[in-house]
């Protein structure tokens, strides 16, 4: 095809793509071009800005590296990966709703028995965590694999933490015959995504704030249930409602109690979705 022009390139396109085999990887990238065409057309985006994406996205490729993922952030605070994670986890009533899973996970956390303290010399005031793990007809998960981390004091994952070369904050542990799990560890605090990048760039453009509220990160896994993925936040915290990553659902709510002794003590109780 010759002469296109704005509006026909978009079947010229589609034609030249055609014969694409797998059936699903046509049915993305048909849209996928139709949307992005439409886009452009829409707000008649200009040489010079089109040069910009490009540029900001090579930004983003530039300081992606083993520690951090800035198309994930991206992805994150346009909302994106809560999309995703919103439409392929929907769950019957009960079963603990699930949210982002963010960069700072590790493989191969520590293993840690049930009441031990995870927080591994990490900087915070200490916390202990506990609950249950159950299917959604209440009956308990024996020896679910509960995968925990947080931040620490500063706001900070140890990974992020250039002098800290071991885990800290996070571990694995698993429930009891009862489905019980309880550990110790740091109060979560509120804390900003990594904002000193491109996407940082792009949240003070358009008048954001990288706040995330405190939470604690869990990934449960056990046979015959589906993967959990989630947090759970504190309710006093000031940006439950302006989540950088849009990730807060209320249903993870949890009141964090401070005990006598000036620790605090958060319950929290999941719900795992059989597997089909
Ligand atoms: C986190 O909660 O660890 C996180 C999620 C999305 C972006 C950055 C951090
Ligand atoms: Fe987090």
């Amino acid at each position: 095809m010759r002469n296109v022009n704005a509006q026909t390139i978009t079947e010229a396109v589609l034609a030249r793509q055609s014969n694409t085999a797998d059936p699903r990887l046509k049915r993305i990238m048909t849209s996928l071009v139709k949307h992005l065409h439409e886009f452009a057309r829409e707000v008649e985006l200009t040489e010079e800005e089109w040069f910009g994406a490009i540029e900001f996205m090579t930004r983003c490729g530039n300081i992606t590296d083993d520690k951090r993922q800035e198309f994930i952030l991206l992805s994150d605070v346009l909302g994106l990966s809560m999309l995703i994670v919103a439409q392929n986890n929907d769950k019957p009533a009960g079963c603990t709703e699930a949210t982002v899973f963010g960069p700072f996970h590790v493989e191969g956390a520590p293993h840690y028995e049930l009441g031990a303290d995870i927080a591994n010399g990490a900087r915070g005031t200490p916390c202990e965590v506990r609950g249950t793990v159950r299917g959604s007809g209440g009956e308990p998960v024996a020896g679910a694999q509960i995968d925990v981390w947080q931040s620490d004091a500063d706001g900070l994952y140890d990974v992020q933490h250039p002098a800290v070369d071991h885990a800290q904050a996070r571990g694995i542990l698993n429930a009891d015959s009862e489905g019980r799990y309880h550990f110790r560890s740091i109060l979560a605090v509120p804390y900003s995504i990594p904002h000193d990048g491109p996407v940082g760039d792009l949240l003070k453009a358009t008048g954001q704030r990288p706040w995330r509220p405190a939470h604690l990160h869990f990934l449960i896994t056990a046979p015959g249930f589906e993967t959990l993925v989630t947090h759970v936040f504190r309710s006093d915290d000031p940006y439950l409602d302006s989540d950088a990553v849009f990730g807060v659902r209320q249903s993870l709510i949890a009141d964090w109690k401070q005990q006598p002794d000036g620790s605090y003590l958060v319950e929290y109780d999941f719900v795992l979705n059989p597997s089909a």
